[in-house]
């Protein structure tokens, strides 16, 4: 279960992989606390400088796990481990650069509203299907993105699931660059280690004023947090969910 989620230290820089290829990478309760707990650490470590999110090649994430939802849905409880870690990630005071290979479906999309600089190969893909799974966007991307990309570029991603190629979510604001898949590591660690060697006080003090006032989006967090689990115990997001599941018989 751990090796899900592989967190590594280069240097300054502290490396956080989803480890789950088989599943595509849909990430459990267990890894969200994992990836919270590297955040919070990292954060708190003065020998770390710059995190950095990666893949699987051919699947940044497939979002939630689905069985994880199903779980919920059917009356279990839904733990604190997404709303910690996504308080973890909005709160992160250190640089965060990513790099997606592929899928980036759901929290993979949205977990890079909260990279300061993401990098995605020419085949990406990002969607975030919330309404149609019955659910609401989550992750403060409902107050996010219609500030990166514009009211109906967000509403398009997500409210109507629609999926966003790497040249799209470059031209909505959403990433930094593209990558080709052979070069795509190797420029999300040239990055986190030119992010690494700029004065760290300095850094942090330009992050934190880029990225602006926490509140409001901690209280977006909250805000979706409760509606989504709502969501998740009603007809409509159960029946997605179990059509998921019977699909893959
Ligand atoms: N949760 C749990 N398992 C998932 C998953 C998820 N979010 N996404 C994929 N998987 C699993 C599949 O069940 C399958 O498992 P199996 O081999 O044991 O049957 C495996 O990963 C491979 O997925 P598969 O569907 O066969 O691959 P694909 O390339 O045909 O499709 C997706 C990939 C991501 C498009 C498809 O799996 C999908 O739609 N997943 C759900 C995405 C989603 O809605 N996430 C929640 C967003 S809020």
């Amino acid at each position: 279960m751990s090796d899900h989620i592989i967190v590594e230290r280069r240097g300054a820089i502290q490396l956080i992989r989803l480890n789950r290829p088989d599943k595509k990478n849909a990430i459990t309760r267990a890894m969200y606390d994992r990836m919270a707990s590297a955040l919070r650490a990292g954060d708190a470590d003065d020998d770390v400088r710059v995190h950095v999110f990666l893949g699987a090649p051919g699947a940044f994430s497939s979002g939630n796990d689905m069985q994880d939802f199903l779980a919920v849905a059917t009356g279990g409880d839904h733990g604190k481990d997404v709303f910690d870690f996504l308080v973890a990630l909005a709160s992160a005071r250190k640089p965060i650069v990513s790099g997606v290979d592929g899928l980036a479906i759901g929290i993979g999309t949205t977990i890079h509203l909260h990279c300061d600089m993401t990098f995605a190969t020419p085949g990406s893909l990002f969607k975030t299907p919330f309404t149609d799974l019955g659910l609401v966007p989550e992750a403060a991307s409902s107050l996010i993105a219609p500030q990166i990309m514009g009211h109906q570029r967000a509403f398009a991603l997500l409210a109507m699931g629609e999926g966003f190629s790497a040249e799209q979510a470059l031209d909505a604001g959403l990433i930094w660059k593209i990558a080709e898949p052979e070069a795509l590591e190797a420029e999300v660690i040239a990055a986190a280690e030119a992010f690494a060697a700029k004065p760290p006080e300095a850094l942090q003090l330009a992050k934190k004023l880029v990225k602006g006032p926490r509140e409001p989006v901690l209280d977006r967090i909250r805000e979706e947090g409760e509606l989504f689990l709502q969501r998740l115990k009603s007809d409509e997001a159960r029946e997605a969910f179990m059509a998921f599941m019977a699909r893959k018989k």
